[in-house]
């Protein structure tokens, strides 16, 4: 990675936009939300594990989507704490607000913003949370600088991004696809998922933003999808924005073959009890104010 100019950074911020707030992203996550949330449970548990929450802290999570983990820190920090959940857009955080409505959540509240622009006065959060956002943010630097600008003195970050590619997770899906269509052109410079699976990438950048007592920590989680290969492909195809590229390159016939062949390979080594089992690599970053 090499400090891309600022106009390569508006170009990455607009195809960022554009990908996640469409209303096909949206329409898509709301529809797998319930199993998408019980497929990552373990990435939600880890990242509570260490924030370590209580009652009455006042906690900011960004890019909160449809609402995971904003919604399990609102029961946590309770009527006396206030959770704010932000995005990029209001499309994925309508449902958040919708399952906050169901489950009598009173304590939290929604807000349209990029996490490198944050519309908060200083100082005013116990802990800003993140769970699978930071490897969209264009610019980590400004994000990590607002989120320690909005934090008080001694308040902590804690993250959770994806870590190495190469694990099931891709393997099983993406590395199938490439067989079939040709690899993306990837400028270095642009944000991608699977960017922070670089050891000591995320702990160099909390670094350079000033945070101290600075962890990184890359961890392997379990994940059950609960539902079979083929819905397991049917959602891939349907929720996963990154990739939609690709899955656009493939005729009608060539779709089908990959997706036969995508359904063979979780039911020779990643089904149990009839859903889609594989451990997630990932990487659980925090640091202090
Ligand atoms: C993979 S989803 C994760 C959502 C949720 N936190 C979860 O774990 O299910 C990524 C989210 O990041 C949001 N996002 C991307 N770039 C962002 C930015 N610069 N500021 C705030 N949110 C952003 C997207 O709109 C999307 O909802």
């Amino acid at each position: 990675m090499t400090n891309p100019t600022p106009e390569k950074v508006e170009k990455f911020r607009q195809q960022l936009r554009s990908d996640w707030t469409r209303d096909e992203t949206v329409s898509a996550w709301r529809k797998w939300h319930k199993q998408i949330a019980e497929f990552t449970r373990g990435a939600t548990d880890a990242l509570l594990t260490e924030a370590s929450l209580h009652g009455g802290q006042r906690v900011l999570d960004l890019a909160s989507g449809v609402g995971d983990p904003a919604l399990r820190i609102a029961q946590i920090v309770g009527p006396a704490g206030r959770v704010i959940a932000t995005d990029l857009g209001s499309g994925m955080m309508s449902l958040a607000a919708e399952l906050a409505g169901q489950q009598n959540l009173n304590n939290i509240e929604f807000h349209e913003a990029s996490a490198e622009s944050l519309p908060f006065p200083d100082a005013s959060f116990d802990v800003v949370t993140c769970r699978f956002g930071a490897m969209f943010f264009p610019d980590l630097q400004r994000a990590l600088r607002e989120c320690q600008r909005v934090l008080k003195p001694g308040g902590k970050i804690v993250f959770l991004v994806w870590g190495i590619r190469e694990q099931p997770f891709t393997s099983t899906t993406v590395g199938v696809l490439l067989k079939y269509v040709p690899a993306p052109e990837v400028d270095p410079d642009a944000p991608s998922m699977f960017m922070f699976g670089v050891r000591g990438r995320f702990e160099s950048a909390l670094k350079e933003a000033g945070y101290r007592l600075v962890k990184e920590e890359h961890i392997r989680v379990p994940a059950r999808w609960p539902g079979g290969p083929e819905e397991y492909w049917t959602q891939f195809t349907e929720v996963a924005a990154p990739f939609k590229p690709l899955l656009a390159q493939l005729t009608p016939e060539k779709l089908k073959e990959v997706r036969a062949e995508v359904i063979a390979g979780l039911k020779a080594s990643h089904v149990q009890d009839g859903c889609v089992t594989m451990p997630l690599e990932l990487v659980l970053v925090s640091a202090t104010k």
